[in-house]
């Protein structure tokens, strides 16, 4: 028996991350009268929202004639059909309200000249159903992300959510499959906390930390989702990964899609416009995945920039300095600061660097955790939202923006359904104490490892595992080689050392449940891609070109303890909610 003294409380709902999903839910949550607490590792404002540039999709039509199913159409061809189409009419069909409700809370878009939000082309948006590019991304410059984070933020403080700042969630309390609560530690004062709550909702954003080279923040470790695999809970769709086409050469900071959209374009050491030739159609403006694997082509086949020729070129320099100014004045920054480029003068070099993790928490579209037994059934007392959630709107590809637009969508759904099943003030049942104490025997453990491995070594060794193994292109053999070195880095944590066994601010030891939470993932994440035996979206198998649609329009699930993954599968949802729209059956994928 471990001898933390417990501090305990009581909520009607603990939201877990402070990011734009998990803000939006707050807001939504408080307003409701529903006692929340909102708990987070990091300040609210410094959350991976902020790093979001480009904008936040939604036909709203201000720029020329929209419509929420081309926007549902384009989300479903850029998830190559494997995103839940109940999911995807939602997010589309909800987009618009839910940017208006953001400009009234006080998000500072940018502007047309008539004064309404202004929207950017982004890539594989289109008008009439794939003819024709349509400007749907809503913008607030570069910075939209930072814009809307502030702004939620204020607006959750205005309803009285109780914050918990620098806590770090350390395990799920969970007792007869439903969830009751959480456990997190104060870095602050090194206390150890109970949160009870009758809904816990899980918005701790993505693992992109898993990769060597990523957008990113050192904090996105993906806590959430190794709470949910140590509840004995699966992750879904692990394999599909995104890399963003214009990270930074060297250092993967974000260069927005929105630097395309505003008329950019990618050479490479020929001064090719290469896109032209493999999207015809869309040119740079084609989904992600399309962008990085032509660029990694490119590259590949020895037309790549620099003396390694082991990138490309974004220009910039022939856009009207007005526009740089006032739309894009974060990448001017970056590109400076990060590159030494003057974007008005020369191009800025750039590689697919990893972005987005399109798998997470299993949900459905009202942001409820699934479980799979027999068929698909809800976790009670649990439920995802943001990059943490895979809804799955997103399936195999994400669409740059509508990241932004989950966020706010799910976050205010995951409010209205906690409203709809919380009474206010609900007394929480007694639960024991074995889980607490299953939670903190791990803690304890961790922190007084006293082996031979630090954990910056095991992190270096998962990321440069993951990003040669499992990166843009994969084959059976890197993969294999993948799950072995992965496994191997895993075992390393038998030997781990933990020098600092301090309580308070001991970031050795949050640097450890942090990699304990990453290598879980990168387990999960080698495992699916090994097992799924086709190419769609961001999963791109040289050994198995094409989409297999009779085996694989399946989402992947995988439970995994650490060391060993099980891999089942479950339908995609190809039902929609309404008679507003029809389902989009399976085409070639042409931009
Ligand atoms: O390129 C960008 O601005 C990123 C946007 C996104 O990932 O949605």
């Amino acid at each position: 028996m471990s001898s933390y003294k417990i501090i305990n409380h009581e909520y009607d709902v603990v939201v877990l991350g402070a990011g734009g999903s998990g803000l939006r839910a707050a807001v939504g949550l408080s307003e409701a009268g529903l006692k929340t607490a909102c708990i987070s590792k990091v300040f609210p404002t410094r959350s991976h929202t902020s790093a979001a540039q480009g904008g936040i999709s939604a036909a709203l039509g201000n720029m020329g004639e929209d419509d929420w199913r081309w926007h549902m159409y384009d989300t479903v061809k850029g998830a190559d059909w494997l995103g839940d189409q109940d999911s995807i009419e939602y997010l589309c069909k909800e987009a618009p309200k839910a940017v208006i409700e953001l400009e009234k809370y006080g998000v500072p878009f940018s502007r047309t000249d008539d004064g309404k939000i202004y929207q950017r082309p982004f890539g594989g948006m289109t008008k009439n159903y794939g003819n024709g590019i349509v400007q749907r991304t809503c913008a607030a410059a570069d910075r939209t992300g930072h814009a809307i984070l502030h702004t939620l933020y204020g607006q959750a403080l205005k309803h009285k959510t109780e914050f918990f700042i620098e806590y770090f969630a350390l395990d799920l309390l969970m007792k007869d499959g439903e969830c009751k609560g959480l456990i997190a530690w104060n870095l602050n004062d090194g206390t150890i906390h109970r949160f009870r709550a009758h809904s816990v909702i899980i918005a701790t954003g993505g693992y992109g930390k898993v990769y060597y080279s990523a957008t990113s923040a050192h904090t996105c470790t993906g806590d959430g989702n190794a709470m949910v695999l140590r509840a004995g809970l699966p992750l879904q769709d692990m394999e599909f990964v995104q890399f963003h086409p214009t990270g930074i050469y060297g250092h993967g900071t974000l260069i927005t899609e929105g630097a395309r959209g505003e008329g950019g374009y990618l050479t490479n050491s020929k001064g090719e416009r290469f896109m032209e030739r493999y999207a015809p159609k869309a040119k740079d403006l084609a989904s992600r995945d399309v962008v990085s694997r032509s660029m990694s082509m490119e590259i590949n086949e020895g037309r790549g920039v620099g003396k390694d020729g082991d990138h490309v070129h974004l220009n910039l320099s022939h856009l009207d300095k007005e526009i740089i100014e006032s739309r894009l004045p974060g990448i001017t920054d970056a590109a400076r600061l990060f590159a030494d480029v003057d974007i008005t003068k020369e191009p800025i070099p750039v590689v697919p660097t990893v972005h987005y993790n399109m798998g997470g928490i299993p949900t459905n579209y009202k942001a409820e955790v699934l479980t799979v037994n027999g068929s698909e059934k809800t976790v009670p007392g649990l439920m995802a939202i943001g990059e943490a959630a895979c809804v799955s709107v997103h399936g195999a590809n994400r669409l740059g923006s509508n990241s932004l637009i989950d966020l706010v969508v799910f976050g205010r759904a995951a409010a209205k359904r906690v409203a709809e099943l919380v009474k206010p003030g609900t007394p929480h049942e007694n639960i024991g104490e074995s889980e607490t104490q299953k939670c903190l025997d791990r803690f304890d453990k961790l922190r007084n490892a006293n082996g031979e491995n630090s954990t910056a070594d095991l992190r270096l060794s998962m990321q440069k595992t993951m990003q040669s193994k499992c990166a843009v292109f994969r084959t059976e053999k890197t993969l294999k080689e993948g799950v072995e070195e992965i496994k191997k880095t895993y075992d390393g944590m038998n030997s781990l050392s933990v020098k600092d066994k301090s309580m308070i601010f001991n970031t050795d030891l949050v640097e450890t449940l942090e990699f304990d939470n990453l290598i879980r993932q990168a387990v999960a994440t080698v495992d699916s891609a090994y097992n799924r035996k086709e190419s769609r979206g961001a999963h791109a198998r040289e050994d198995f070109p094409k989409r297999d649609d009779k085996k694989f329009m399946q989402h992947t699930l995988s439970w995994c303890d650490g060391k060993n993954t099980k891999i089942t599968y479950r339908p995609v949802h190809n039902s929609t909610l309404s008679n507003d729209v029809q389902y989009f059956p399976p085409q070639e994928r042409v931009y």
